[in-house]
C-alpha cells in the first residue's frame, strides 16, 4: 500500500490554530501551510492515509504504535504541551477508513522548535512507525516534513537522539542526510542495567548555508545530557 502523502495538512494547521500563540508564530505557521499545501498537493495520489495535526484523543488510540520497545511513552502533559506548543511539528498519520470516528494510526512524528542564535534548531522529539506499517515510506515523508518546517522556521538544523544499537534507525537517518555530531554518554537511563549512550544526529537546514551546525567524525565528540540542554 503505497503511502498517501499530507492531504489535508492546511486544513488541520489553520482552523485549529492556537490562540495564545504570538502573531509571528501565527504567520509562522501560515506560511508553513502554504508550502505544504503546494508539496503535498503534487504528491497526492488516492485516499488510503489521512495526515493531520496530532489530537489530544490520538492518545486514546496509539497503542498499536506506541507498544514498542524502541518508541517511548511519555506520560500525558509531555503529549499535551507538545501539542499546544508545537501543534504544527506534531503530526499523525491514519490509515484513511473513511471513518473518522475509528482511526486507524499508522506512525506519527512530533517535534519542537528551540535555540538561540546558530542554536536555532527543530528537534525531532519522537517518530515511530506502527509495526504493520513500516517500510512504506511513512517516517521519510514525516522527516521531510519536519525538515520544510523547520525551513520555513529558519532553523539552522534539524536534530534528534538515537540510541547506537538501534541500527535501523541510524542507518534510515543516515540515508535521509544526517550524521552524528556527537555521542551523549549515559542519556538513556536504565533502572535494570547500565546506562545507553545516544548519538545526536543533525542535518543542516538551507539557512545553514556553510554547513556549520554538523561536522565530520561526530562520533568522537562526546558530551554530557546536561549539555544538550538548548
Ligand atoms: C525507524 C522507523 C521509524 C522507520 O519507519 P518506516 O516508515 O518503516 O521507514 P521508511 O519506510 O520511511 O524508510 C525510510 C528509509 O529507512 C530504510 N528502512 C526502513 N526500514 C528498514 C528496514 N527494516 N530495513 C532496511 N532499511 C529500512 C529504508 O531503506 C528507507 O530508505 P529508502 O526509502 O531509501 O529505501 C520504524 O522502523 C520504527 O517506528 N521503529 C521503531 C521506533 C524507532 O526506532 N524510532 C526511531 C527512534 S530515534
Amino acid at each position: 500500500m503505497p503511502f498517501n502523502a499530507v492531504s489535508d495538512i492546511t486544513r488541520s494547521i489553520a482552523p485549529h490554530y492556537i490562540p495564545f500563540r504570538p502573531p509571528r508564530a501565527r504567520v509562522r505557521s501560515l506560511s508553513l501551510a502554504l508550502v505544504l499545501a503546494s508539496q503535498f498537493s503534487a504528491t497526492k495520489t488516492s485516499s488510503m492515509s489521512d495526515t493531520r495535526r496530532f489530537k489530544a484523543t490520538d492518545l486514546f488510540e496509539f497503542n498499536n504504535i506506541n507498544l514498542d520497545s524502541l518508541t517511548e511513552t511519555f506520560n500525558i502533559s509531555f503529549y499535551l504541551s507538545y501539542m499546544s506548543r508545537w501543534p504544527n511539528l506534531c503530526v499523525m498519520v491514519n490509515e484513511d477508513r473513511q471513518t473518522p470516528d475509528h482511526p486507524s494510526p499508522m506512525g506519527y512524528i512530533m517535534g519542537k522548535s528551540e535555540g538561540k542564535d546558530k542554536d536555532w534548531h527543530t528537534h525531532v522529539t519522537a517518530i515511530t512507525v506502527a509495526p504493520s506499517c513500516r517500510q512504506l515510506g511513512i517516517a521519510r515523508k514525516l522527516m521531510d516534513y519536519l525538515e520544510r518546517a523547520g525551513d520555513a522556521d529558519k532553523a539552522y538544523f534539524v536534530d534528534l537522539f538515537v540510541r547506537p544499537s538501534n541500527l535501523l534507525a541510524v542507518n534510515m537517518y543516515k540515508r535521509l542526510g544526517y550524521s552524528v555530531y556527537r555521542r551523549v554518554l549515559g542519556y538513556y537511563s536504565n533502572p535494570h542495567g547500565p546506562d545507553e549512550d545516544s548519538f545526536d544526529m543533525r542535518k543542516a537546514l538551507s539557512r545553514d548555508v556553510n554547513q556549520q551546525s554538523i561536522r565530520k567524525n561526530g562520533e568522537q565528540f562526546t558530551c554530557k545530557p546536561e549539555d544538550t540542554m538548548f
